[in-house]
């Protein structure tokens, strides 16, 4: 459903994406995980195409239309209900508004339709960036740092949400520096280090390929011996 091949990103002199070459099945959770400034969301930004690369191919199997995106600025209008915000974008991608209150429920907000998102808590406000992202039920959804800052408890809210959508066929593309999220809802991740990708594969398999030079390794010990720096 997605690939790149060989991509190169370069803004001026500096390269911050050098080769990176990697493909997500239909249904797959995919997670790219990566310190702060590895290359994450440059790598949303071109599959998404916001951004040109400077060389290399990549795609997706979903028109623009098909996809879903949850970035890091949620571009949620404060002064305006959950409901009027999901309203809003209803409107503009032509989507009956019966949806907005569905996709409420479907992230556990429903009691908050009517609140303005100045109001909301910081897990609220993730889930309803999420419910906007998923309004119009994507093929494919992009996550940027999904439960980045939010408790343990919201944050497992989020990654059931995200098994749900996966379970009712969308294939989900998300960004991480958490290797606790990204072993408990990743099928297959890439590692990606100063725009490297490192290592990729299923989370089990990447410790156990690892296995020899430390006993029973987990993702972060492996990111460590790959990479001699620690993921955050
Ligand atoms: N528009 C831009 N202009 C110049 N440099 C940028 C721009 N966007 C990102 N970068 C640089 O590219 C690198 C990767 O950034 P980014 O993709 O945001 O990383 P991540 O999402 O993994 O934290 C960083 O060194 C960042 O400073
Ligand atoms: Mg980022």
């Amino acid at each position: 459903m997605i690939r790149m091949n060989g991509v190169v990103k370069r803004f001026s002199q500096q390269t911050v994406l050098s080769d990176v070459t990697f493909c997500v099945q239909k249904q797959e959770i995919f997670g790219l995980l990566g310190p702060s400034g590895a290359g994450k969301t440059t790598i949303i930004n071109i599959l998404t195409n916001q951004l040109q690369a400077d060389g290399g191919s990549h795609g997706i199997d979903a028109a623009a239309s098909e996809t879903g995106l949850m970035l890091d600025e949620d571009g949620l209008y404060t002064r305006l209900s959950c409901v009027e915000n999901l309203n809003v974008f209803a409107d503009i991608y032509a989507i009956p508004r019966k949806k907005s209150l569905e996709a409420l429920e479907s992230v556990g907000l429903a009691d908050a339709a009517k609140k303005p998102v100045n109001k909301l808590s910081r897990g609220m406000r993730q889930r309803l960036a999420l419910a906007r992202a998923i309004l119009h039920s994507p093929k494919i959804l992009f996550l940027d740092e999904p439960t980045s800052g939010l408790d343990p408890a919201a944050a497992r809210g989020i990654h059931k949400l995200i098994h749900n959508l996966r379970d009712s066929g969308a294939t989900v593309f998300l960004t991480t520096h958490n290797m606790d999220e990204a072993v408990k809802l990743c099928d297959n991740v890439a590692l990606l280090h100063k725009g490297r990708i490192v290592e990729h594969g299923a989370p089990a398999e990447i410790c156990e390929r690892h296995s020899a030079m430390k006993t029973s390794p987990d993702l972060e010990s492996v990111f460590i011996i790959l990479t001699g720096v620690e993921l955050e």
